[in-house]
């Protein structure tokens, strides 16, 4: 996965961003009061996927050995910031754990048993 913050928006970049986009920046410039920046630092995260009776039947025909779960690591020591005023984007392919991330760093996701 990767992330990149770019340069503060100047007149050549913000003519490709869209209405709805611009809009969204100029409320955070207006209503921003305490410019915050976020970073996180070596962030795990890991679940425990309990498979259905469809998911079992197909890793047995597979000859996967049969276990009712198995611990996915979702986030493996991610590290990042995010600069107030600045745009970060995040990257990576479908499942690389995009939104996992934002969750976690947002407070989405808690912390239990498992
Ligand atoms: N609660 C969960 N239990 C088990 N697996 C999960 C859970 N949440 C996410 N996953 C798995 O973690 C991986 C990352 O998912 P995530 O939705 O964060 O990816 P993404 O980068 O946002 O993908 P997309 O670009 O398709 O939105 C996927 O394989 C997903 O199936
Ligand atoms: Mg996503």
């Amino acid at each position: 996965m990767i992330s990149q913050t770019s340069q503060n928006f100047d007149e050549g970049s913000s003519r490709a961003l869209s209405n709805a986009t611009k809009n969204a920046i100029a409320y955070c410039e207006k209503n921003a009061k305490v410019p915050v920046k976020v970073t996180f630092r070596k962030l795990m995260f890991e679940v425990e996927h309990k498979f259905s009776e469809e998911e079992r039947v197909y890793r047995k025909d597979a000859g996967f050995p049969d276990v009712p779960s198995v611990r996915k690591q979702l986030l493996k020591e991610c590290s990042g910031y995010a600069m107030p005023g600045q745009t970060l984007y995040i990257m990576g392919a479908s499942g690389a754990g995009k939104t996992t991330l934002l969750n976690a760093i947002s407070d989405r996701i808690g912390v239990g048993k498992g």
